[in-house]
C-alpha cells in the first residue's frame, strides 16, 4: 500500500513509522489512522521487523485527533461508526514491541497514541496534554484511563480537567515517559533502544510485552501467576538454553526465535 500520511522505513530489523501530515501537526484523521494500522500490521507480519518505532516531526508527534474532521459529526455518526474504536483496538493488538519517540506536541489523541505504544521516549521539547475539554469533549482513546494509570488520579484529573500541557521533565517525573533525551538525538536514541530490543529473542520479547500488559488487566495474584507460568514456559525454548549457555561461556547469545 502506498502511504500519503506516514513514511515507513525498515532498517536493521526496526520499522520506523513517521507520522507525516506537517500542515496539520500530524492530526489523526481517518486516512492517517488507517495507514498507521496497515503499516503496523504489515510490520507485525514481516519477519525482518523485530521492533517498531512511531515518531512524528520535531514540532509535533501528533496534535490530536483531527478537529476539522470531527467538528460536524453528530452523536449518531460517532457512536454508530465507533469513532477511533477499531483503530485503537488494532494498535494495541500488535504483539511486537512499539516505542513512541515523541518530540513537540503529543496532545489529545497524540498523547493517547503514544500511550498505546509500549513505552515513550521523549525529546526535551515534548509537551503532553489532554486538551479535549477545551473543545467541549473529553479524551476518547485512553486519556482518562491510561493516563490515570501512568501518572495517578490527581495529575490525570489536572491534565484532563484543565487541559494544561506537561513538559518532558514533568512527564518523566510522573512516569509517563521512560526517558528524556535532547531533541536532536531523539531518533538516534529511539532507534538504538529499538535495536537493543531487536537483538533479543522475539519469543521472549513478545512474552514480556504480554506479561507487562497483563498487569493492567488482572488482580496482582492473577498477574503474578500468569508471569510465573510464562517464565516457566520459556524453558521450553531453544533461546533459553542458548541465553544461559552463552552466559556461562562468556559470549554473546545468538537467539534464533525458537
Ligand atoms: N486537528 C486538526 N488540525 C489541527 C490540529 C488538530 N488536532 N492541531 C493543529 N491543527 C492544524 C491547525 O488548524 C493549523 O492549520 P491551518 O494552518 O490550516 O490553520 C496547523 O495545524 C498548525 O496549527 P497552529 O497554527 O494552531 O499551530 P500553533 O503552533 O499556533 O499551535 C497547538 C499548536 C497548540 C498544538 C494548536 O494547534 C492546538 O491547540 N491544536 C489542537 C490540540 C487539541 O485540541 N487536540 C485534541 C484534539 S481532540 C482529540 O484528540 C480527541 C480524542 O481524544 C480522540
Amino acid at each position: 500500500m502506498a502511504y500519503e500520511t506516514i513514511i515507513v522505513e525498515v532498517e536493521d530489523h526496526v520499522a520506523k513509522i513517521t507520522l507525516n501530515r506537517p500542515d496539520a501537526l500530524n492530526a489523526l484523521n481517518d486516512q492517517l489512522l488507517g495507514e498507521l494500522v496497515d503499516a503496523l500490521q504489515d510490520a507485525e507480519g514481516n519477519d525482518k521487523v523485530r521492533c517498531i518505532v512511531i515518531t512524528g516531526s520535531e514540532k509535533a508527534f501528533a496534535a490530536g485527533a483531527d478537529i476539522k474532521m470531527m467538528s460536524e459529526k453528530s452523536f449518531v455518526d460517532v457512536f454508530a461508526g465507533n469513532l477511533f474504536g477499531p483503530e485503537a483496538d488494532a494498535i494495541v493488538r500488535i504483539r511486537k514491541p512499539i516505542i513512541a519517540a515523541v518530540s513537540g506536541y503529543a496532545l489529545g489523541g497524540g498523547c493517547e497514541l503514544a500511550m498505546m505504544c509500549d513505552f515513550i521516549i521523549a525529546a526535551d521539547n515534548a509537551k503532553f496534554g489532554q486538551p479535549e475539554i477545551n473543545l467541549g469533549v473529553m479524551a476518547g482513546m485512553g486519556g482518562s484511563q491510561r493516563l490515570t494509570r501512568f501518572i495517578g488520579k490527581s495529575k490525570s484529573m489536572d491534565m484532563n480537567l484543565t487541559g494544561r500541557f506537561m513538559d518532558a521533565d514533568e512527564a518523566e517525573r510522573s512516569g509517563l515517559v521512560s526517558r528524556v533525551v535532547p531533541a536532536k538525538k531523539l531518533t538516534e536514541e529511539a532507534m538504538a533502544a529499538a535495536g537493543k530490543i531487536a537483538e533479543k529473542s522475539m519469543i521472549t520479547v513478545m512474552a514480556v510485552k504480554e506479561a507487562v500488559n497483563r498487569s493492567y488487566e488482572v488482580p496482582l495474584a492473577e498477574g503474578l501467576l500468569f508471569e510465573r507460568r510464562v517464565f516457566h514456559s520459556l524453558f521450553a525454548t531453544e533461546d533459553q538454553k542458548e541465553g544461559m549457555a552463552a552466559f556461562a561461556e562468556k559470549r554473546e547469545a545468538q537467539f534464533r526465535d525458537k
